[in-house]
């Protein structure tokens, strides 16, 4: 809050610092990133094939908020171009024989290198593109990670999901500044997981982030020219986009260049996507919440400076209400703080560059010329760098320049409207089409508009949404494809050539990963082992059994290999009570369940020798063997990771004027018993899908080979499962799941064992009608076809069909 408010008292006292409640700086660290930059000397190359190579020319990189030079980047030329276009194409055969699971840890291991660096990303991009640290740090950097681990999911589920299809190839991607990082992983994350290679050409001012991920890349250990990174400007995106060997063109930019690509494109066959400009509408009716709607236009149109494509830069707002929407915008707008982008308590930072500067101011002089009102708050902005105060119009005919033209700056222009009607007349009023905000409290009005606005997203009560999971692309001159999300993938895919035989076939997901030398089984001949008889797992705690008896374990050569817990009734009882008391797990979002899965497969990989051993003892099989079940567990919890925020519902076409929004919902505390046969795998394949759409378990580990699943118990400790979504009790299976099945406050069991229990279950389930599912022939748990998907996620979950009707 700035305020002039006179005060008599001293200029130290606590009156005088409460009125002027003056905001002191709050400057966030800017050395380690200058460091990385002088680490390089100052100069970079480019990222091919795996190594950094120098350009031929330089070109100065600078800072928006202070005008002074930050780097020297590489000029690419054609001759770059064709290197970085060499070493993708010949890196290609072996990425797209990868199996999805490898593909997946990968994007995996990106994901997390990009949270481990996230501050240093977060300061990086701040500097060089002069948008507030609190956005980059807040929003780009996360959704960033956020964006990858998506993709690593999707990697995962390529061949069930999009079976008959692959990856176009060698993909050529072309991004802007304006969320530099952001645009980079919108564009690398899908195409590498679709199996694609990548050549990325980063903005000419914006390239240090880029930079700095083909640096993650080298140290995560990507397949050399799996991504390949060529800075430069126009010149060298041209050079990309002409290239014969390119398979296909992602592009995010301005429209007149999105333009020319396609020109550049049409008739070689090559893919294409393109997300350009926008003009989009913020409409407000005049039963909107004000309060809302103004914290709203703050996020519209000066989040990130206004230079968004999807910006709401048209204010259109329903006439009773217009002059108290625009009084109570300007005073926020007072309240604004435009300054150094590195301070914390800043709202706006700096125009990307003077030349963009120059090019919102002209717009504006041009709007006052051509009869419209032009109001910025009384303060000023900071004269040193590239700043541009927030702008607000009114007045404006809506044929203006500035009613049509993308200003791509802190530049909002009012209209008004009387009717509906006419409200989506003016919305449509451009040759755009990327989003749109209705604003309303009555939800029957603004689901009636959402769908008349022509453009790719619309937001209701709400503006700037963006997720992984969910498509974002335009319509009409804004672009065609979407980013993110199962469409965002299909940009990335084609149809496997008819001459190259069937589809891909389904391959064992521990495939070509190399096998984990199992460890272990030599037992000193001096020391008697330390004891280590498992417990049972109830509400995150290692519990003893109630019975207090214990059950030998034979090891496969017939000696005795440990012993657990021999569960009762009353386990069984505390373990659906702590699963009850779980119940926020089904609110947390897909991606974070996604998340702790994703952990549980990092901490069963760290252990993966060792848990090889133990199945090997138990079963007898021999040890790669027992490691590949292990690595098949790994992979499936990858599965399940990916499917946590993917399992989406539907709009259903029904006979009204409306829709039905069907929505998957967890079914509750489930009871599972689990098979003798690959006993990790087979616990894995029924708790992951589970747990992935929100449901508390309640399991009995196989009870010939329980020591897989105890085992499991530090691995849960250590992978922020929280207590009670996942309770363990061994023991004999049969009387076990008939516990089960007879509890009241069991929504579901399923079981596989013998027909007889099957049998006990499923009539035991008929008291409350619980779900079974129950079965007693064998399964391939290995194979991804019988042990993983769909049919499991079906059965972990009900459907709710929403039913919003709408109209006025
Ligand atoms: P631009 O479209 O020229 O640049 C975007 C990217 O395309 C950069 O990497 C650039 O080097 C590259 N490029 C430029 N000419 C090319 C060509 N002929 N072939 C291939 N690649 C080419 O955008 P610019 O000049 O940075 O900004 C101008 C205006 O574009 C802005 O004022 C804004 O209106 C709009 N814009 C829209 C964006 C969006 O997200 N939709 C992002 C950036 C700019």
């Amino acid at each position: 809050m700035m305020t002039t408010t006179p005060s008599t008292a001293s200029p130290t006292s606590v009156r005088a610092l409460f009125d002027a409640m003056s905001y002191g700086p709050a400057p966030e660290g800017d050395a380690p990133a200058r460091q990385w930059i002088e680490a390089h000397g100052g100069v970079f190359g480019h990222f091919i094939n795996g190594r950094w190579v120098s350009g031929s020319a330089v070109f100065d990189v600078f800072e928006p908020a202070t005008g002074n030079r930050l780097a020297q980047v590489a000029q690419g030329t054609a001759a770059d171009i064709e290197a970085a276009v060499t070493a993708a194409r010949a890196a290609l055969p072996a990425w797209r024989a990868l199996s999805d699971h490898a593909r997946a840890r990968w994007l995996y291991a990106l994901a997390r290198g990009i949270q481990k660096h996230a501050r240093h990303f977060a300061v990086l991009e701040s500097l060089d593109n002069g948008k507030p640290i609190r956005e980059t740090r807040d929003i780009d950097i996360p959704l960033v990670a956020r964006h990858f681990y998506h993709h690593a999911g999707w990697a995962q589920l390529l061949g069930a999901e999009f079976p008959g299809h692959q990856g176009y190839g060698v993909v050529g991607q072309v991004i802007p500044w304006n969320f530099p990082l952001l645009m980079l992983a919108w564009k690398v994350a899908p195409a590498l997981a679709a199996g694609n290679t990548v050549v990325l050409k980063p903005a000419e001012f914006t390239p240090l982030t880029a930079l700095r991920f083909a640096e993650l890349v080298q140290e995560v250990g990507l397949p050399q020219g799996v991504f390949n990174l060529v800075t430069g400007d126009g010149t060298t995106g041209a050079a990309l986009v002409e290239h014969p060997d390119v398979d296909k063109i992602a592009f995010t930019g301005s429209t007149d260049v999105g333009r020319s690509i396609r020109r550049a494109t049409a008739g070689t066959g090559k893919g294409l996507s393109l997300e350009l400009g926008g003009k989009s509408p913020f409409v407000v009716f005049e039963d909107a919440d004000l309060d809302s709607v103004v914290e709203g236009v703050v996020d519209a149109i000066w989040f990130n400076q206004g230079q968004v494509c999807c910006a709401g830069s048209r204010l259109l707002v329903q006439e009773g209400i217009a002059d108290r929407l625009v009084e109570r915008l300007k005073a926020r707008m007072e309240h604004l703080r435009v300054g150094h982008p590195l301070d914390k308590a800043i709202d706006m930072g700096a125009i990307i560059a003077p030349v963009q500067l120059e090019r919102i101011r002209s717009l504006c002089a041009q709007g006052v010329e051509e009869g419209a009102t032009c109001w910025q708050p009384s303060w000023a902005v900071p004269t040193e760098g590239s700043f541009h105060p927030p702008t607000l119009f009114t007045d404006v005919a809506p044929s203006a320049t500035i009613a049509q033209v993308e200003i791509f700056g802190p530049v909002l222009v009012t209209l008004t409207f009387r009717t509906p009607e006419e409200a989506v007349a003016l919305a449509n009023n451009t040759p755009y089409g990327l989003a749109a905000s209705v604003w309303s409290e009555n939800i029957n009005l603004a689901l009636d508009v959402a769908p008349k606005l022509k453009c790719g997203v619309v937001w209701i009560n709400s503006t700037n949404l963006f997720d992984a999971a969910s498509g974002f692309g335009g319509y009409r001159e804004s672009g065609f494809g979407r980013e993110g999300g199962r469409e965002g993938m299909w940009e990335y895919l084609k149809p496997v050539p008819a001459e190259s035989g069937a589809p891909a076939p389904v391959l064992d997901p521990a495939g070509e990963l190399a096998p984990v030398a199992a460890s272990g089984g030599e037992e000193s001949a001096i020391m008697p082992p330390i004891d280590r008889t498992p417990k049972l797992f109830i509400g995150g705690k290692q519990v003893r059994p109630d019975s207090g008896y214990s059950r030998p374990v034979m090891g496969a050569d017939g000696r005795l290999l440990g012993e657990v817990g021999d569960g009762n009734r009353k386990d069984l009882r505390n373990a659906v009570e702590a699963a009850h008391a779980a119940a926020g797990w089904a609110r947390l979002a897909g991606h974070q369940r996604a998340q702790i899965l994703y952990y549980l497969a990092e901490n069963l990989s760290a252990r993966a020798g060792e848990f090889a051993a133990r199945l090997s003892a138990m079963t007898g099989e021999v040890t790669t063997t027992a490691a590949s079940e292990v690595e098949a567990a790994i992979a499936r919890l990858f599965t399940y990771a990916a499917w946590a925020d993917k399992y989406d519902g539907a709009v259903h076409d029904v006979p009204l004027r409306g829709v039905a929004l069907a929505m998957h919902e967890p079914i509750g505390v489930v009871g599972v018993a689990c098979p003798d046969p690959s006993p990790l795998l087979g616990l894995v394949s029924l708790v992951a899908p589970l747990v992935a759409t929100g449901n508390r378990v309640v399991v009995i580990p196989s009870e010939r080979y329980p020591l897989a699943a105890t085992d499991l118990y530090s691995v849960f400790e250590t992978s922020d499962l929280p207590a009670g979504v996942v309770n363990l009790v061994t023991g004999a299976r049969d009387p076990l799941s008939r516990v089960l099945a007879e509890h009241d406050d069991v929504d579901a069991v399923w079981y596989v064992g013998s027909r007889e229990g099957a049998t006990a279950v499923e009539r035991a389930s008929a008291a409350n009608l619980k779900r079974t599912w129950t079965e007693w022939t064998p399964r391939h748990w290995r194979d991804p076809r019988m042990g993983e998907g769909r049919a499991f996620l079906r059965r972990a979950t009900q459907v709710k069909n929403l039913w919003i009707p709408y109209g006025e």
